[in-house]
């Protein structure tokens, strides 16, 4: 059963609730710890939420990677993993699964999907290309720039907009790329980027209709197209909510749809089919052997490219899983519903509710805290302090400084709350969202981050900041005073 609703539930009361439509058969004992026991652990991390053990956390929101639920049949085809340096029987399943879903014939096993990168930047970017994308993702970036390329940042005038209608924030603008194209020369474009789920503008995915209009000029300039398929699934479960022409089609024939518009497919494995690993697909002979000797060198052999043969087994029974509405629409669900209470209660947040979490603007949640003092950094380590809820600062902390000294400042300042599929219930959503309130009515009390240790390259993950001023303490009287005893 596949209907345009089928995940849907009405209720008589007439409350929208997103419903779990599986149950829970082993869980993982959480820690709500004491304030004074969270902001110590914010302090020991530096201030970025990266560096807490996930001893002191409480819904771990930091990613999707890696932490979505999986299922009883993906551990159960772990047992029969064949583990084999060459010729493993569990790559051949996953090749199978992966040829059935995304249509691809030829496949590149990595460890991750920024080794996909790597190796798509080494074969084809060299010094004075540039990239056009509807956006990029930070590791995207940085392997692409290695090689000596210029990534260009070509989307709509709705992508960047907070709160929007609009269904498709991930669309690229056509006129753009062609002037892209025209102004740089089409011998300096290897190819074309889009970002399923458009993961640094709040997860928000692009049309067929746009895809078609980019595969007509790439076509008109004989340029290829490569889809980042880390979060493809939500980015079909939109297409089939919003675009018209996909309203009754399966997600399976979506996704193929979306793929045979591409030369080139990689991915995260450790978003899309909730395992841990990555992969290249295409059908073009000539590509795949340009790209083909560097897996044996930075990955592992032909038939495992650096993942365990466990996770290969799991990762073809979850792309199939990927392709079914009930397991596909449970994140997007909870993020609608995360996002549509926090926009009732007045607190900045990205509409429409994207894929992979909940976007809270940090810049207007936090309109006293200059960009140059990280607002979205701060943010994050004052939700965490308040809630041991640990979100993700995507902002100038993630971007990087210049040669100027000064920092690059993002075009967003978000903090990331991720809703990793099948893991969190309603009431833990309740009570972030509850944090999240009292947090915005005492935005005030929270102030700015600065570096203390600052790495050159994606700083963002090992970096420490401090604060810059003792308002962490000061929230946590607040907290104290309101609270009392309680957690
Ligand atoms: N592309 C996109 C769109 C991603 O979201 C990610 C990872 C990657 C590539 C890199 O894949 O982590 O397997 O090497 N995103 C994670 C996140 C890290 O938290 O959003 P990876």
């Amino acid at each position: 059963m596949s209907s345009k609703n089928s995940t849907k539930i009405n209720f008589f009361s007439g409350e929208q609730v997103p419903v779990e439509l599986h149950k829970v058969r082993i869980v993982q004992k959480l820690n709500l710890k004491p304030i004074d026991d969270r902001l110590k652990a914010i302090e020991k991390g530096g201030y970025n939420t990266f560096l807490l053990n996930t001893e002191d956390v409480f819904l771990d929101m930091l990613t999707d990677s890696g932490t979505n639920a999986m299922s009883d049949n993906q551990l159960a085809s772990m047992h029969q993993a064949d583990d084999a340096y060459a010729g493993s029987q569990s790559f051949y399943r996953m090749e199978k699964a992966l040829q059935d879903v995304f249509g691809k014939e030829l496949i590149l096993p990595v460890h991750q999907g920024r080794a996909a990168e790597n190796i798509i930047s080494q074969t084809f970017i060299r010094p004075g290309h540039v990239i056009p994308m509807n956006y990029h993702f930070t590791t995207t970036k940085a392997h692409m720039e290695i090689n000596g390329g210029k990534i260009y940042e070509i989307y709509t005038d709705e992508a960047l907009k907070i709160k929007s209608s609009h269904p498709f924030k991930g669309n690229i603008d056509i006129d753009k790329l062609k002037k892209l194209i025209t102004k740089y020369g089409v011998e300096n474009v290897p190819f074309i980027r889009l970002e399923a789920s458009t993961n640094l503008i709040g997860g928000q995915p692009f049309s067929i209709e746009n895809m078609r209009e980019v595969r007509k000029v790439a076509d008109e300039h004989g340029i290829m197209m490569v889809l980042d398929a880390s979060l493809i699934g939500e980015n079909a479960w939109f297409i089939k909510q919003r675009e018209k022409e996909f309203a009754n089609s399966s997600i399976r024939d979506i996704l193929r749809t979306m793929c045979d518009l591409c030369e080139i497919i990689y991915f995260s494995s450790r978003k899309v089919s909730s395992t841990r690993g990555g992969g290249i697909c295409t059908n073009d002979k000539k590509l795949f052997m340009k790209m083909r000797d560097l897996v044996p060198l930075y990955e592992g052999f032909l038939t495992y490219g650096g993942m365990s043969v466990r996770e290969i087994e799991a990762m073809a029974v979850g792309l199939m899983e990927t392709t079914d509405d009930t397991v596909i629409s449970q994140s997007p669900g909870f993020i609608e519903y995360a996002v549509n209470e926090l926009d009732k209660l007045g607190i900045p947040v990205i509409t429409p509710a994207g894929a992979l979490g909940a976007h809270v603007d940090a810049m207007q949640f936090l309109d006293h805290v200059p960009q140059k003092e990280y607002p979205a950094g701060a943010l994050a380590a004052a939700l965490f302090i308040v809630s041991g809820c640990r979100g993700m600062e995507r902002g100038t902390i993630s971007s990087v400084r210049l040669d100027n000294g000064e920092d690059l400042l993002a075009d967003m300042e978000l903090l990331r709350l991720a809703f990793p599929r099948r893991v969190f219930t309603l009431s833990q959503t309740k009570f972030l969202i509850d944090r999240l309130n009292w947090l915005y009515q005492n935005r005030e009390l929270i102030g700015g981050l600065e570096f203390v240790e600052e790495p050159k390259v994606l700083r963002f993950f090992m970096g420490r900041l401090a604060a810059t001023s003792d308002w962490p303490q000061k929230l946590v009287a607040k907290f104290k005073k309101d609270f009392g005893d309680s957690l």
